[in-house]
């Protein structure tokens, strides 16, 4: 089973430190062994906006897929600052985050608005990274139901993100056995998607949250490319 390891990059990297960050995992991928192995996964990198047409081409050639970190609940129109699914088209994005945490808690992100931008997505078949912590779940889920009751047929573009707040950036993350909970809860009791885990993902765990989940979102230890090539070279010595 294929899992996906997205680098969300947040507010931080400017267009030379992401060229060097994309020119460093080159040099890692160019390694045929690495490059065979990481072909069976996929790598996923949420730059801010702007930078993402500029890393198209070399993203391209290293297969590396290419995520938005919010995606805006309407469609095209009058929504100043806003940048709709549409507007991506032509960019090669194939993937949104979406309520992650960070826009909930410093942008006021509701389950309504989150439920909006995830069918506006869906509706420009850009797959969606649905970020929860567990109380969100139902709710979240709920409001989709509620505004979208066809939304299950877009499902296949669906992953959930788990995240549990105090995970984020804190250096502590979740107790594996409770992410493992948490995961089975999701798929058997609301919905059969892929479930990957976020919240201070290393070194010493990434191996262990990959066994148990579908894959995993890193924010702080993806914004150096050593850093980041450290984490990959940890999944690659281990069985997943
Ligand atoms: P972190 O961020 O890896 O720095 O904890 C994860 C996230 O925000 O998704």
């Amino acid at each position: 089973m294929p899992k996906t390891i997205i680098a969300n990059w947040k507010s931080n990297l400017n267009i030379n430190q992401a060229l060097y960050w994309l020119e460093q995992l080159e040099e890692y991928l160019f390694d045929p062994k690495a490059k065979t192995f990481f072909a069976d996964h996929n790598l996923v990198i949420a730059p801010s906006y702007p930078l993402i047409p500029v890393l198209y081409e070399l993203a391209h050639k290293l297969k590396i897929k290419l995520a938005v970190q919010d995606i805006s609940p309407f469609g095209a129109g009058s929504y100043t600052g806003a940048v709709c699914a549409k507007n991506l088209a032509g960019l090669g994005v194939s993937h949104a985050i979406v309520g992650h945490s960070e826009r909930r808690r410093h942008f006021s992100e509701t389950h309504e608005m989150i439920a909006d931008k995830l069918y506006q997505s869906w509706q420009a078949e850009i797959s969606t990274v649905l970020c929860v912590d567990e109380s969100d779940i139902k709710p979240q889920l709920l409001i989709l139901d509620e505004k979208y009751p066809d939304w299950a047929t877009h499902q296949d573009l669906l992953t959930i993100a788990y995240e549990p707040v105090a995970a984020i950036g804190s250096g502590q993350s979740a107790d594996p056995d409770q992410v493992k909970r948490v995961v089975t809860t999701i798929k058997q009791d609301f919905v059969e998607v892929p479930v990957i885990y976020g919240g201070s993902v290393s070194v010493e765990n990434i191996a262990k949250f990959l066994q148990i989940t579908d894959g995993v979102l890193v924010g702080g230890a993806s914004l150096r490319a050593v850093d980041f090539i450290d984490l990959l070279k940890a999944v690659k010595k281990t069985e997943i």
